[in-house]
């Protein structure tokens, strides 16, 4: 049988003309070899888990596709991925949401106390992803408005400077805003009086169109950037900073404090400063103005919660440190209560449930949760069963090797070196890593992290700072070369003291 794959895949010069072209841009869907070989452009190894969150997300979306009272049948694909710290875990659930082009909140499972506790409740990581799509698709929004608002934003200066002719002329010409042009020549040239034939009037309004035209002209080649005009400032009303925490927390109480907010927020007359800035600080405050006036913000919020519906992601870090409530019976209460109390809070939240945020009702059906943990103390069996259930694809991810650390250096996209590299290119230094040297800083990373502690590809930032120091501190002032040659030797002379020095690297790398 021939399956044809029916998702169209983009280049990547396709996916960017869309995401400019079309604010309300469908959720990206790809397949999960796509899916991995995407993450391979970031994350070094750990096969298992890039395909088992490549199903995970493809088998969201296959879900979200089978007619629907067997939908309601399938359970969710949620995922833990288990390993010990720095070896990507967080980093692939990061890039993953990114490819989708999904919400991505990442929270830990410690922070939530059981409902009717003191704390935040395991609810409000769906209203803060709520938040942070609005957010999104309101900056998406904004950019797909920013020609006409920077349009709109020109007209508005320009009014300013030279305000356009109405009907009946002002007997006095409004006071220029800056100072340097005379009265005479900028408004329409034509000497104000009292009664003006018809064909006078036309010919001031010419003269008026005239000049907002090359004072246009001027404003937009940026010629008129320095001056200073007058403008009004919309002022936020104070409440809209100010943090409201009920003293009780429990159930939807961030929530309450956020509606009261909102309130009276609204209530509070939006003020108007007036300051004086200069045509460039005008501009990309009006532009600002402009932008947020043009988008439709029931539009914002609709496309956002059909996001965190159909495409959400949220990270559950430290899962491990709420398992194991429920074994020890009789353990006596204390946080084991409140440990198993959050995972049966969870429950409904990861099984699909309907949760008010400031926005409107969420459903939570289709959020995608990938739990992540060392499970060092804890095993997933120590996961309440409904909540084991939940979450069926379980995966390990490797420790790092010497071999890993030398491709996390070189390979990624934004690998470490490439990162330094542009840093120091920007003093036009040309800074060149030799393969002993790449081979040097792994194999050194790797002995620390046995040495002291592993603390996996993380080891490989502190190493680098610590190499580079030297040189970070001395460009431009003292290094003058233009190329910077960075060998084994180099490396060696740098790290080695520290890294024979267990006090010291414990302290330094
Ligand atoms: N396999 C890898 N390939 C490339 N980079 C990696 C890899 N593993 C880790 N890194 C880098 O190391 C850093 C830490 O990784 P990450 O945040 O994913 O750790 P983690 O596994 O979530 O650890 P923790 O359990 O402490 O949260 C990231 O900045 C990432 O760039
Ligand atoms: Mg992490």
């Amino acid at each position: 049988m021939d399956t044809k794959e029916e998702i169209t895949t983009l280049s990547d010069e396709q996916k960017n003309g869309e995401e400019i072209a079309t604010p309300h841009k469908e959720l990206r869907v790809h397949t999960p070899h796509e899916i991995v070989q995407e993450l391979d452009k970031y994350i070094i190894g750990q096969g298992n888990a890039k395909r088992s969150v490549a199903i995970a997300l493809r088998n969201r979306w296959r879900r979200q596709q089978v007619a629907e009272d067997l939908r309601e049948e399938i359970m969710p694909n949620n995922i833990i991925l288990i390993g010990p710290t720095g070896v990507g875990k967080t980093e692939i659930a990061r890039r993953l949401a990114r490819l989708a082009g999904a919400p991505f909140l990442k929270v830990e499972a410690t922070k939530y106390t059981e409902v009717g506790y003191v704390g935040r409740d395991v609810e409000s990581m769906i209203r803060d992803l709520t938040e942070l799509a609005i957010t999104m698709v309101k900056s998406e929004q904004m950019e797909a408005a920013e020609p006409k608002a920077r349009a709109n934003a020109e007209e508005r200066i320009l009014d300013i400077l030279v305000p356009p002719m109405t009907q009946s002329v002002p007997q006095t010409p409004p006071p220029m805003m800056f100072p340097g042009v005379p009265v005479s020549s900028t408004i329409t040239g034509v000497p104000q009086g009292t009664a003006r034939t018809p064909s006078e009037t036309k010919e001031m309004a010419e003269l008026n169109e005239n000049t907002r035209k090359r004072f246009r002209e001027k404003i937009r080649a940026g010629e008129m950037d320095e001056r200073e005009i007058e403008v009004d400032v919309q002022q936020a009303p104070p409440i809209a900073s100010m943090q409201i925490m009920g003293p009780l927390g429990g159930p939807g109480m961030d929530e309450i404090g956020q509606n009261i907010q909102d309130i009276l927020g609204g209530m509070l007359p939006k003020k108007n400063k007036r300051r004086r800035v200069t045509i460039a600080e005008a501009r990309a405050i009006f532009e600002q103005e402009e932008a947020a006036k043009l988008i439709d913000m029931d539009n914002v919020i609709r496309e956002a919660i059909e996001r965190v519906e159909s495409g959400g992601i949220i990270f559950l870090d430290e899962i491990d440190k709420i398992a194991g409530g429920s074994k020890r019976e009789g353990s006596g209460g204390g946080p084991d209560v409140s440990r198993e109390g959050v995972q049966r809070d969870l429950l409904p939240i990861v099984e699909g449930s309907n949760v008010s945020t400031r926005y409107g009702i969420v459903r939570t059906d289709h959020i995608l949760f990938i739990g992540s943990g060392a499970f060092h103390v804890t095993k997933p069996s120590d996961l309440i069963p409904e909540l084991q259930g939940r979450f069926p694809i379980r995966v390990e991810l490797d420790s790092l090797t010497q071999e890993d650390f030398i491709k996390i250096l070189t390979i990624p996209e934004n690998a470490l070196l490439k990162q330094y590299t542009a840093l120091l290119g920007t003093e036009g230094v040309e800074v060149e890593f030799t393969p002993d040297a790449i081979q040097a800083i792994a194999r050194t990373a790797f002995e620390v992290n046995e040495a002291v502690e592993n603390i996996g590809a993380r080891r490989l930032h502190t190493i680098l700072t610590t190499l580079l120091e030297q040189v970070l501190y001395d460009v431009p002032d003292v290094v003058k070369e233009k190329h910077l040659k960075i060998d084994a030797k180099f490396v060696d002379e740098r790290l080695d003291k520290v890294v024979k020095n267990r006090d010291l690297s414990q302290y330094i790398l």
